[in-house]
């Protein structure tokens, strides 16, 4: 099943409540929320509050990426601030399977995300304990950059390794992506998709939402290697 996540970053920070409505009346299924923390990406967003704020006035699926150092430290917290979903970066960790274990134990689908530089088979080891894993398909740090395309094999070997497994993984892109290139990802395997400057940037939202669904459905896993 295709999921559509528009990232916060690229709303409207003095009107926020506003805008993650209207993504959510224009038909996203997520809400992506960037969490960073100026030590490993070198840009600094917001935290758990903000995330309480809006948990408050909305229904979507709360997908909290934290861009964090050592995340384990801070689980709770955006556990608590209302996160359905939480992703941590595997070279951000050095206890893995303890931070899978602490998310899971507050209620939350666990995540792990790797940065274009990380190869897919670091997360083999840990592929049947996670609910998602996130491919970054920009460098983390800033919204509005241009998709690598040469993280997209990476796609499809976990894709691919989950249907060896019989796993229902669910895999999320994660920068650049548009309605012109959604067909692409998906072609790899990719099924939760982010989404922020082509959403809050476009014009007209809901069409921009519509589109990188339709593309996504129809070009789902259909890439051969
Ligand atoms: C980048 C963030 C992304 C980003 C996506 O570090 O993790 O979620 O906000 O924004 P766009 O879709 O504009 O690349
Ligand atoms: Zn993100």
């Amino acid at each position: 099943m295709i999921r559509i996540s528009p990232s916060v970053l690229a709303a409207d920070f003095a009107a926020l409540g506003n805008d993650v409505k209207d993504v959510s009346d224009a038909g996203a299924d997520y809400l992506h929320l960037d969490v960073m923390d100026g030590v490993f990406v070198p840009n600094i967003s917001f935290g758990p509050d903000l995330i309480a704020a809006l948990r408050k006035n909305s229904n979507l699926v709360f997908d909290t990426h934290l861009m964090i150092t050592d995340p384990i430290r801070y689980i709770e917290v955006f556990a608590k601030a209302g996160s359905d979903i939480i992703t941590v970066h595997y070279e951000a960790c050095a206890d893995i399977d303890s931070i899978i274990d602490k998310i899971k134990s507050l209620g939350c689908k666990a995540s792990v995300s790797i940065k274009p530089a990380t190869p897919a088979n670091a997360l083999f080891p840990i592929l049947d304990r996670l609910d998602m894993v996130l491919v970054m398909t920009v460098e983390p740090g800033f919204g509005g950059q241009k998709m690598i395309e040469s993280t997209l094999v990476k796609v499809y070997e976990l894709r691919q390794e989950a249907t060896r497994r019989g796993l229902e993984l669910d895999i999320e892109v994660d920068g650049g992506i548009t309605p012109q290139n959604a067909g692409l990802v998906a072609s790899y395997g990719a099924n939760i998709i982010v989404a922020g400057s082509s959403v809050f940037g476009a014009p007209d939202r809901k069409a921009a939402i519509n589109a990188i669904r339709s593309e996504a459905e129809v070009n789902y896993c259909t890439i051969k290697l």
